[in-house]
Formats: structure tokens, C-alpha cells, sequence
């Protein structure tokens, strides 16, 4: 969990920017939340192009007092730091990359203090063969665990070369499963655009969930709740408080990373609510590490009931509406979610309002692209227990 500078900045970051994010989370309640990591994207680097021809540096007009002083602030505030590179020449927004430097970059990084890498491929090995992707991202993964420092590491793909398939062999803790999101909830007309909106991410994870697990896990990329439509660098036109609060449900039942993208400093109070509701969070974060899976669909897809398993043997299950109106959804135990709980409570999360107990499947109406989460445990149970 933390924030990262992509989604709303792009390549405009510098010092005064990153340390007042961290000021401002560290009071407004998302530290408390959780939001540790503090990731600088692309756009550090002091030089464009490739690295044949250039050093890796940092930006000393961005970051005058150098990365090791960021990464001390940080520390001093209890945060973590992220950079960002990549395997190739150069990187996806032009800066120099890590091509054939990884254990030299690795030895920088680690002497800089810093605790998570976004190694990120999407340009330089976009066509390259699988087995050369993952190569250079064993070599980045070796050479981060040679330093001896815990650096998380991203092993980004961007959901190309099967990337889920082998990436936590290699050491990678989480990878990027698609494109790079839009600022949209469902949004057709962006796909040819390369963009994913929640939607299309939602139903790329749902076929690759058995990947996902404590310590290597599938990431929906940064999220977009806040941003709306505001972004200095992706596309799409924003979305509702309501549907902003249905992809961070969402994320957080997968068990994506969750990377705040928006400027922090703009934040409404609503979506602020959004970011720190602890018992959404909690799915996230369970030690159980299980991801949603899509346990009922209707004959539209319009409406879908997850549900996961968690650490303390309670269930949660999300009801999720797609479609364009109001509609009910009912659950049953055994049939939809195929546990022999005859008497069982409930708790909406988002409500924060305990339900039950009950004997009889549960109905609820759900809201045009929204999403109810609750938390059930089982009361009693004779079957199948
Ligand atoms: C592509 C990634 O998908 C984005 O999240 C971002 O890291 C950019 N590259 C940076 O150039």
C-alpha cells in the first residue's frame, strides 16, 4: 500500500512535491490506513535516451538534495521509498534505463535507502521472446537480493509474455497484469487506445487469480480513484465518487497492490473515506492472501457475486452491479457460494453495519456500478462445514 506519482504526474515530479506528499499523508489519515510506499514512476533520471550513451543519474534540477535525502526523509517518517527503471536503453518515457548495469543499478538503488523497484519493460522488451524478458528480470531480481537490502520488487510487464506464469519464481513480489489504466469505470472507446478502464481490468484478473499469493501478487496497476479526470498523464474523463469507491473495493478484494495515483493534496473527503475504510482494507491486507473469484454471474454479466476466504474463516462476498440500473441480488450460501452455512451474519463494509443473523438467502438492492462488500461468518452449519 502507499502512493505513487504516475497516474496524476507523469514525468513532472520533483523533491518539493514528493516530500509533501509524504507530509500530507503522514496527517490526513492514509499513513494510519496503511499507505507506506512512497513510488516515484518514470522521470527521476537525469538524462534522456539510451544508456549506451548516458549515466544513470538523478535529475539534480528535480532533485537537488539527491535520492539518498529523499529516501532518509522518508525513513524519518516511517515511509518507504520506490524508484522506478527499466531493462532496456532507455525507459517507456525516453529516461535512460538499466540495459546490461542491473547489479550496478541494484547497488545504487540499495546505497540510496531505497525499498521497492518498479522494473518496468513495456518498451524496451514489448516483442522481445518470453525467455528474454525473463532473463533480464531475473538478473535485475538477483542483483536487488545481492545488496542485501529488502527491496520489494516490481516486475513490471504489463501483462505481456505470460508474465504471472513465472514471475514470482524469479522474485518478483508483484507484476502488472494489463495496460495502463484509464480514468474511467467503463469506457469501451479507450481499449483500442491501448488503455484499460476498471472494468477490463476486473475481468483480465479474473482469469489468472490462482497466481496471486502472499508475497507475489497480480497488480491492476495504480489506482484512479481521486483523479477525476484531472490527470496530467492518462487518458479518460473520470468517474463517480460511487464508482471510484467500487474499483477500490474491488482492487482490495483481488488483492492488488494499492497504489494511490491521484494528487493527495486534492483528495475530496468522500474519496478520502474511500481510500482509508479499514475493513475493505483489512481484505486486502489478510495473511490468507486469497483473491475474489467470480462465484455467480446473471445471463447479462450485468450482475456478479465474488466472494474469498479469509484468514479467520469468515467469507467476504461482493455484490457488484455493471449495468446502467438499480437492480436485486440475492444470495444463497449453499448455492451461490457453495458453503453449508445454514445460520450466518453478515457485516456491510461500507455501511459499517452488522446484518443477521439469517436462515434464508439474503437480498439486497445494488446501485447502477455499485459494489456491496460484506463480511460473513458462519453461525451454524451441519453440512459440508
Ligand atoms: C508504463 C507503465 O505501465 C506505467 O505505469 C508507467 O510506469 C510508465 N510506463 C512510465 O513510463
Amino acid at each position: 500500500m502507499g502512493w505513487s506519482s504516475w497516474n496524476n504526474y507523469g514525468s513532472e515530479i520533483n523533491e518539493t512535491l514528493i516530500r509533501s506528499t509524504i507530509d500530507i499523508i503522514e496527517s490526513n489519515g492514509l499513513k494510519d490506513a496503511g499507505y507506506l510506499y512512497i513510488n516515484l514512476d518514470d522521470g527521476w533520471q537525469k538524462y534522456k535516451g539510451d544508456r549506451a550513451d548516458h549515466p544513470l543519474e538523478v535529475d539534480p534540477l528535480k532533485f537537488p538534495s539527491g535520492m539518498k535525502a529523499l529516501a532518509d526523509y522518508a525513513h524519518s517518517k516511517g515511509f518507504k521509498l520506490g524508484i522506478y527503471s527499466g531493462p532496456g536503453q532507455s525507459t517507456c518515457a525516453g529516461y535512460t534505463g538499466s540495459e546490461g548495469h542491473a547489479d550496478e543499478d541494484a547497488k545504487m538503488f540499495a546505497s540510496w535507502g531505497v525499498d521497492h523497484l518498479k522494473y518496468d519493460s513495456c518498451c524496451s522488451h514489448g516483442d522481445a521472446p518470453q525467455a528474454e524478458v525473463q532473463q533480464v528480470m531475473l538478473d535485475m531480481s538477483q542483483a536487488l537480493i545481492a545488496t542485501q537490502r529488502p527491496i520489494v520488487f516490481h516486475a513490471c510487464h504489463c501483462g505481456w509474455a505470460n508474465v504471472q506464469e513465472w514471475a514470482a519464481e524469479e522474485g518478483a513480489n508483484q507484476w502488472r497484469i494489463g495496460q495502463d489504466i484509464s480514468d474511467d469505470f467503463n469506457y469501451p472507446g479507450n481499449r483500442e487506445k491501448y488503455y484499460f478502464d476498471v472494468l477490463d481490468m476486473i475481468d483480465r484478473g479474473n482469469n489468472i487469480t490462482q497466481y496471486s499469493g502472499p508475497g507475489h501478487w497480480n497488480d491492476y496497476d495504480m489506482l484512479i480513484v481521486g483523479l477525476d479526470g484531472e490527470s496530467k498523464q492518462l487518458v479518460g474523463t473520470g468517474a463517480s465518487d460511487l464508482e471510484y469507491r467500487t474499483h477500490f473495493s474491488l482492487w482490495a478484494l483481488v488483492n492488488s497492490p494499492l497504489l494511490i495515483g491521484a494528487s493527495i493534496s486534492r483528495l475530496s473527503p468522500y474519496n478520502l473515506a474511500t481510500l482509508t475504510n479499514k475493513e475493505v482494507i483489512a481484505l486486502n491486507q489478510d495473511a490468507l492472501g486469497q483473491a475474489a473469484t467470480v462465484q455467480w454471474q446473471s445471463d447479462d454479466k450485468n450482475l456478479q457475486i465474488y466472494s474469498r476466504t479469509l484468514s479467520d474463516k469468515s467469507m467476504a462476498i461482493a455484490l457488484l452491479n455493471r449495468g446502467s440500473e438499480t437492480k436485486s441480488i440475492t444470495v444463497s450460501m449453499r448455492e451461490h457460494l457453495t458453503v453449508g452455512w445454514d445460520v450466518y451474519r453478515l457485516r456491510d463494509l461500507w455501511k459499517a453495519k452488522d446484518m443477521g443473523p439469517y436462515d434464508i438467502p439474503f437480498t439486497t438492492e445494488v446501485r447502477s456500478h455499485e459494489v456491496k462488500v460484506y463480511r460473513a461468518w458462519k453461525v451454524a452449519c451441519t453440512v459440508g462445514c
